[in-house]
């Protein structure tokens, strides 16, 4: 379900951005706006849907239109054309009453330099949302109080923010966004201005929290690893347009264009794609009653020297041609004596973690969903391809599905 709709926002920047709407329309860059009539397009045609219990990223470089858009949610800025719906509220439809209202109880916003209030303690600053919202003293002190403690500063009530650190800050900045229980957060960069161990941190926090209270959550960051740890979606603006919008893996795997792509640079694709992205779709499983001659003739004519065997969905072990050869001459009615352990990864198991485990040893591998269900096997070419995409790599001779090197006897 769709929490906050976006439907071909326009921002121009100006005294009279009315008159250039059209021509924003039609395409002018913004360089030619901008010298022709002294206004900025800030947002060209953007739309989007935020969907309910979602952590929506917002990325692009500075000056790319991130803040002008996450304004508009609450009215902040208003558009120069196209329509904001949340909760299928039209935001521009608000008399001045009502968007008070809208402001206070629908949303919340986290900002880059935390907004704290200088002399007011940090239960003060935790509780200042809900003193705004007209909540009693006893009341939001002991909500304040909650929220502290859910963030880690309990103990921390009554110092002033220049006694904490930047994060411990920031978190006074979340604990004041969660206490009014809005049910949507807008942070802008809201952890852009801390050390790269805090930020992480404060990134887990938020997971954990986003885990237990289902908010929608809009988060604009310039960082890529940022945006890929804690986006289900991710839209990438530039110069105020909508380059890309997708889920993390649509974004890592096929980057728009040179802009996304430069993005994707530093990225460290061994922790965000994982085994699932590098699987083969099997194309021969057996299982425990197959016919020995039969698993041969099959795996002769697709050129393979091992197959995975299945009971019902479950991968109980593989079985080579070697191994097959030997029932076979043997005269076994199945295969069932002759199948061996197959290792495995999870589905969820990161590439780099993969990785290793493909470079300690040259057996095939498995890959496993839920209940060991067997997805397929793992594609050594495509782990290798997806982890450094830059690098050509030598496709090896493929003699089998899982395009292992080969398997001991
Ligand atoms: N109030 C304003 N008046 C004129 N131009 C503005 C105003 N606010 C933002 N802009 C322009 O809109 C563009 C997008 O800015 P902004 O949304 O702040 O980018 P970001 O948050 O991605 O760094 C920039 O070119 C900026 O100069
Ligand atoms: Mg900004």
């Amino acid at each position: 379900m769709s929490k906050i709709e976006v439907r071909n926002i326009f921002k121009i920047f100006g005294p009279h951005p009315e008159r250039w709407l059209d021509q924003a329309r039609q395409g002018i860059s913004k360089e030619d706006l901008l010298a022709k009539s002294g206004h900025t397009l800030g947002l060209r045609n953007i739309s989007l849907s935020i969907e309910e219990g979602s952590i929506f990223v917002i990325m692009g470089l500075s000056g790319s239109g991130k803040s002008t858009l996450i304004r508009h949610f609450n009215r902040l800025i208003e558009p120069s054309g196209g329509q904001i719906l949340v909760d299928d509220i039209d935001v521009m439809s608000l008399g001045k009453t009502a968007l008070e209202k809208f402001r206070q109880q629908k949303m919340s916003m986290v900002f880059q330099r935390f907004g704290l209030f200088p002399h007011r303690s940090v239960i003060e600053n935790a509780a200042y949302g809900l003193r705004v919202q007209g909540m009693g003293k006893a009341e939001r002190r002991e909500r304040a109080q909650h929220w502290l403690e859910q963030v880690g500063l309990a103990g921390f009530e009554h110092q002033y923010p220049h006694q904490l650190s930047g994060g411990m800050q920031q978190r006074v900045g979340l604990a004041r966004a969660l206490a009014t229980d809005a049910e949507i957060l807008l942070m802008d960069e809201a952890f852009s201005a801390l050390d790269p161990l805090i930020r992480r941190e404060m990134q887990d926090q938020l997971l954990q929290l986003q885990a237990r209270l289902n908010k929608t959550i809009v988060f604009i960051t310039h960082d890529l690893d940022e945006a890929l740890r804690l986006g289900n979606r991710i839209a990438i603006l530039k110069d105020g347009e909508l380059i890309q919008e997708g889920t993390p893996e649509d974004i890592l795997l096929a980057p728009a264009d040179d802009y996304v792509q430069s993005f994707l640079q530093d990225v460290n694709r061994g922790k965000v794609l994982n085994a699932a992205h590098a699987v083969n779709e099997p194309s021969l499983t057996l299982t425990m009653r197959s016919r020995p001659s039969h698993a041969l003739e099959r795996m002769a004519a697709l050129n393979f020297s091992y197959a995975a065997v299945l009971d019902g969905k479950r991968l109980a072990g593989v079985l080579t041609r070697d191994a097959c050869e030997h029932a076979v001459r043997q005269g076994a009615r199945d295969v069932a004596a002759f199948v061996e352990d197959m290792a495995s990864v999870p589905a969820t198991a990161g590439l780099d973690e993969v990785l290793s485990r493909m470079l300690r040893s040259p057996e095939p591998l498995a890959v496993t969903g839920d209940d060991d269900e067997f997805l397929g096997l793992l594609s050594r070419s495509k782990v290798v391809e997806l982890v450094t995409p830059a690098l050509e790599v030598a496709e090896p001779s493929l003699s089998e599905e899982g395009d292992a090197p080969g398997r001991a006897a």
